[in-house]
């Protein structure tokens, strides 16, 4: 009955005018008028209560015993007033809940799950924070990729992921879920994480919908308090937090997200320049819009709305496709409708959209195409993603100093003092996000380590301390510990709940007393090197006064103990860079690479100038820093032709060479400013990169080509576009160490 029930509904939904079968359709097609005549005729069929029930998202909850649903959201969907679900997995019960849509409705249309599968999805990757530290698109793609396919053998059909939010605010929990703080290399990253998910045929069974998030200047919450008001200036808007989203757009992304905040008075869930006139109308977005979590019911307290039927008035004729979990369209849109307050022709866009998106997922050809139990098992967890996440989390790694090249450690050592209150952790090195990962397969850094250094050397554990409190009552033993070791290795930084959403802080510094347990430890005068886990750049400058060696290791994901024996003796050298500056202290923030230089620019010993009296300007690590193994040198910047008419491209050559011992990785990054203009530019953005591998002494010459779109900028007068003028542009291993040259672009 099922079967032939289903076939029934697609004849009549197909009939005689749809000759072709819709795999015949571009799959990840961004045209709207997509598969029109099968939606055009179910929309024709559709009352308006299953209108509202397209455009309403509802999640599903895990108890102890599994899945569950609550029976309210049940007969919704029974009732055809519910088209998504979110939070809902596994192959069985996706295809029980699916079979109630398809076969109990009226109309048998299919449901769309959704979940947050934000770095991996039983394989965890390291957070999407660690990962652009890797500054490797082909390999940040293929993280994308193998979450996608074990999402999509578990029934999900959409992540609401990539979140593009720009963050330069480490006091804001959410900077462990983005691409760090420059705009070119997040949107690099962006455009590879939905090429990732969603491949190049959404209507493949192993490919899932993404989502752009959160639209828009989310990461710009005031004082770092996350869902925070964000008054950034148009120029701002446009020239940081939005290119990252236009990315998407163009990389073909099929869903947007609305942001929780605020943009100067207006919230980003109802509006309508953000969500139509820019979106759609500039960018030319053809998919769906979906709100933030209940941030529709949120237009009240935001102040916007006098209750939640004019929220919900406002967020749909802004734009806003469906709503998540705030039930609002579901209560209100109706009766609004019927009052002609909200234009039906609003609505038949949004469905219109929503069933597109099912259509190019292929769930009207097959709904249960994404609920496979044998494919289920055959690719979650298996030992290929094992491996790729393992290599993803050593790439991520960022080695911030080494002084005497205490890491590697031997691994012939006779003793070691592992201490720290995350030696033991499993589930902290998921990190935040980490979806449907399972802390009990996580191997702690404590036993990779052991199993890496054999029977031949003793290793002595102790905690020393807790995350967080200032019990001290541990240090003795931790003391002990070290004090007879060869070596010592210590594990700190912050529990995985510590970032993410709702995870803001005020001090970003080693939380608890584990700074007084580092600076005791080292007192001992034993090797020792601290292994960092956390999901912001921390304010380290006690740390880094007190130990010689520090290993930013992040939340590496189900891998990442193991990640960290690879490369703390050697196995791998860490080649990760930082995409998001380290600060001394709290008190500089905001603190990124690419300012603006300022009228008065910091000059040594003059008081009349931009300084702080108590602190340097400059951060502790600088973007784009990260030692390996070995030393590299640079040398040899040519910039060629030094004139050149607007509109031509420059080349840039530099020599780099591995001076070390050891083979080493380098990212050898190349960056622009444009000394004079009709409007002030930083005093160094990032144009390129390439990573190189190279033998001890061998030698590469790297070339860049700076175009006109590398020299563009929006102009005084609102245009896109390059002027003519001085140009400096400088290369190196980091932002902060670069050779430097300069051109000229003549006006012509
Ligand atoms: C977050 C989103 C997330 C959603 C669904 C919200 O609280 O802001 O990023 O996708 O919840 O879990």
């Amino acid at each position: 009955m099922g079967l032939y029930r289903w076939l029934l509904i697609v004849a009549v939904m197909v009939g005689p005018l749809w000759p072709a079968p819709v795999g015949a359709q571009p799959a990840a097609s961004t045209s709207e008028g997509a598969g029109e005549t099968r939606i055009d005729r179910l929309l024709e069929r559709m009352t308006l209560d299953e209108k509202i029930g397209q455009m309403t998202l509802f999640t599903s909850t895990w108890a102890q015993t599994g899945p569950t649903m609550d029976p309210a959201y049940l007969d919704h969907v029974r009732a055809g007033r519910c088209g998504a679900i979110f939070n809902a997995m596994t192959a069985s019960y996706t295809r029980w809940l699916q079979r109630i849509a398809v076969e109990e409705t009226r109309l048998g249309i299919p449901l769309l799950f959704g979940y947050d599968v934000i770095h991996g999805h039983r394989t965890i990757f390291p957070i999407p924070l660690a990962e652009s530290c890797s500054w490797d698109l082909a390999a940040i793609e293929q993280s994308a990729r193998i979450a996608a396919i074990e999402a999509a053998a578990e029934g999900i059909h959409w992540t609401f992921a990539p979140m593009v939010d720009i963050a330069r605010d480490p006091r804001w929990g959410r900077i462990a879920e983005g691409a760090g703080e420059d705009v070119w290399l997040a949107c690099r990253i962006a455009e590879a994480r939905v090429r990732g998910f969603q491949g190049t045929d959404l209507r493949r069974p192993d490919t899932i919908a993404a989502c752009a998030k959160h639209f828009a200047a989310y990461g710009a919450a005031q004082a770092g308090r996350d869902y925070h008001t964000a008054d950034v200036s148009e120029r701002t808007l446009e020239e940081v937090y939005l290119p990252p989203f236009e990315a998407c757009v163009k990389a073909g992304v099929r869903t947007v997200m609305t942001a929780f905040n605020e943009i100067a008075g207006h919230p980003c869930t109802a509006h309508p320049y953000l969500l139509s006139d820019l979106l759609r109308g500039r960018w030319g977005f053809t998919g769906m819009v979906v709100s933030d979590y209940t941030a529709i019911n949120e237009l009240v307290p935001h102040g916007y709305a006098a209750d939640e039927a004019e929220a919900g008035r406002r967020a749909v004729l802004a734009g806003v496709d469906m709503d998540m979990q705030g039930a609002v369209f579901l209560t209100h849109l109706r009766r609004q409708v019927e009052r002609g307050e909200v234009p039906m022709a609003r609505l038949d866009e949004a469905v219109r959209r929503i069933l597109t998106l099912k259509e190019e997922l292929g769930l009207f050809d097959d709904p249960y195409r994404y609920c496979d139990e044998a494919r289920e098992k055959r690719v979650v967890f298996s030992a290929r993603h094992q491996a790729a996440a393992r290599a993803m989390a050593r790439r991520s790694m960022v080695l911030l100093k080494n002084d005497g090249g205490v890491l590697p450690l031997r691994p012939n050592l006779r003793s070691l003092a592992v201490i720290g209150p995350l030696a033991e952790a499993t589930v902290d090195l998921l990190g935040n996000w980490h979806a449907a990962g399972d802390g009990s397969k996580v191997v702690s850094i404590l036993q990779a380590v052991r199993e890496r250094v054999g029977p031949g050397c003793q290793v002595r554990f102790a905690k020393g301390c807790e995350v967080e409190g200032h019990d001290r009552s541990g240090f003795r033993a931790a003391l002990a510990a070290a004090r007879d070791a060869e070596a010592v290795l210590l594990v700190l930084g912050e529990r995985e709940n510590m970032s993410g959403e709702a995870a803001s802080r005020v001090d970003i510094d080693l939380p608890g007393v584990q700074n007084e347990l580092a600076e005791a430890i080292a007192r001992l005068g034993r090797p020792t090197a601290a292994v960092l886990l956390n999901g912001r750049p921390l304010a380290l400058t006690r740390l880094h006064a007190a130990v010689p060696a520090i290993l930013e290791a992040w939340f590496p994901g189900s891998l990442g103990g193991r990640a960290v024996a690879d490369v703390v003796f050697g196995d791998h050298a860490p080649s990760g860079k930082l995409t998001v500056t380290f600060p001394r202290h709290v008190g500089q923030i905001p603190i990124y690479y690419s300012m603006k230089n300022t009228g008065r620019p910091l000059v040594a010993d003059q008081k009349y100038t931009s300084r702080y009296l108590d602190c340097p300007n400059t951060p502790l690590y600088p973007f784009g820093h990260g030692l390996t193994y070995t030393t590299f040198a640079y040398s040899d910047l040519q910039v060629e032709p030094p004139v050149v008419d607007g509109g031509k491209s420059v080349t840039v050559r530099v020599t780099v060479r591995n001076t070390g011992s050891r083979e080493g990785e380098e990212v050898v990054q190349c960056y622009l400013r444009d000394l004079a203009a009709s409007v002030t530019r930083p005093v160094k953005e990032l144009r390129g990169f390439r990573r190189l591998r190279l033998a001890p002494g061998a030698s590469a010459t790297i070339e860049f080509t700076l175009g006109a779109g590398d020299l563009s900028f929006r102009r005084a007068d609102g245009t896109w576009g390059w002027e003519p003028g001085e140009f400096r542009v400088m290369v190196g291993g980091s932002s902060d160490l670069t050779l430097e040259g300069s051109f000229h672009i003549r006006d012509n």
